[in-house]
């Protein structure tokens, strides 16, 4: 079987020096916010091209963080896409507020701004919902439309996350989301473009005020500088606890892993980049390849193709007779997130979610990673083309 995603490829790229920090954190003893930590969030936030980055403990953690930060709560309507996975809308209810679910653009699959203009103009009229935020998602690695969607926020005074858990790294006219978004969230999860060997997150933000917060939330309301400036408390101020936060330390020990990762990570974008094209000149004439925006340079957290959702010729049918010549396929995602029981309750922008509909019988995403094989891809594309060839 080919690889969906190589990570021990990567692993053994990295090699000893991959161990030894591992071993080094062992040794240490500091497994939790260990020097690691912050010298990993200095470089992040550097790569991010944000003056301020925060480890957290996941993905759907940093999407949580900022939403408790604003104080986003009860009657509060945050806008995301339905086509994403579940995390995005999930943080919603989490803090009592509740998702808008909004279509997306039928070539890059991210949040149609047309309609998200649309959406926050009818909860303003409907008057039941306050609206105070927007997820934008970079689904498969590549960037949201940011320059549109931030006139959209602004215009609306709205604050903007961008859930870039599939995309971090991925950039607009050579800037990172974080440059159009207040926040900026990512995932760690191994199978991310940039994972760690567990689970971790972090977000990416411009102000020090809210960084500020963002520390105190992380790990259970903690007083920070802001916090006891020009008071006086005689213990340690780490069991001062001014706010409900919660839990969310990434350890040490992913820090260590994700510090060697981001040492290669731009040469591995380069990487997928090339795997990307390669498809796209293999496929690009029989099936419809993913489209990045003008001036955009994505992750590829996915190579996601799409079939007619027309019985025995569509996905359902390629991904068997894939599997049979040991290519692994995988469908993100076939249920939309408005569709799902528990969120079925949540309301959805004039105008329905037809993109979204049709996307979800239609997309499946190929193996992808930094190391695929130029062999390997070659048989992937032949075994596409002989599929659609045959039933067409
Ligand atoms: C778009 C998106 N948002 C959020 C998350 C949540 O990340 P985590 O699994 O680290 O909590 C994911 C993870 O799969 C994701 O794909």
């Amino acid at each position: 079987m080919i690889p969906f995603i190589d990570l021990q490829a990567q692993r053994r790229r990295l090699g000893q020096p991959l161990e030894d920090a591992i071993l080094k954190v062992v040794r240490s003893g500091a497994y939790i916010m260990g020097p690691e930590i912050a010298e990993f969030e200095r470089q992040l936030a550097a790569f991010g091209q944000a003056p301020f980055a925060l480890s957290c403990g996941s993905g759907t953690e940093a999407l949580v963080l900022p939403l408790m930060a604003w104080g986003v709560g009860p009657g509060d309507a945050v806008f995301c896409p339905s086509f994403t996975f579940a995390a995005t809308a999930e943080v919603m209810p989490l803090v009592g507020a509740s998702p808008v679910f909004v279509d997306v653009l039928p070539d890059t699959y991210n949040l149609d701004p047309a309609r998200l203009d649309a959406a926050i103009t009818e909860v303003i009229a409907l008057g039941e919902l306050t609206p105070k935020a927007i997820i934008a998602v970079d689904l498969f690695g590549g960037p949201a439309d940011y320059p549109a969607i931030a006139r959209v926020c602004a215009k609306h005074g709205l604050k903007l996350i961008a859930d870039s858990a599939q995309g971090f790294g991925c950039t607009l006219d050579g800037k990172h989301p974080i440059h159009w978004a207040d926040v900026a969230t990512t995932s760690f999860f191994p199978a991310k473009p940039l994972g760690c060997y567990g689970d971790g997150g972090a977000v990416l933000c411009k102000d020090e005020r809210l960084h500020d917060l963002l520390v105190s939330l992380r790990v259970h309301g903690q007083a920070v500088k802001s916090d006891i400036e020009a008071k006086t408390f005689e213990h340690d101020p780490k069991y001062l606890n001014v706010r409900i936060g919660m839990n969310s330390r990434m350890d040490t020990l992913q820090a260590a892993v994700l510090i060697e990762k981001l040492k290669i990570f731009e040469d591995e974008i380069a990487a997928r980049n090339r795997v990307a094209d390669r498809y796209a000149a293999g496929l690009g004439d029989l099936v419809k390849v993913p489209t990045v925006l003008e001036g955009g340079v994505g992750v590829w957290a996915q190579y996601t193709i799409e079939l007619p959702d027309l019985p025995g010729r569509g996905r359902d049918a390629l991904a068997p007779q894939l599997r049979e010549q040991g290519i692994p396929t995988a469908v993100y995602y076939p249920i939309p997130i408005h569709r799902q029981g528990v969120y079925s309750a949540y309301p959805i922008a004039p105008g329905g979610l037809p993109v979204t509909e049709a996307k979800a019988g239609q997309v499946i995403s190929l193996p992808m990673h930094p190391y695929l094989s130029a062999d390997d891809q070659d048989n992937i594309v032949t075994a596409i083309r002989a599929f659609v060839k045959r039933n067409n």
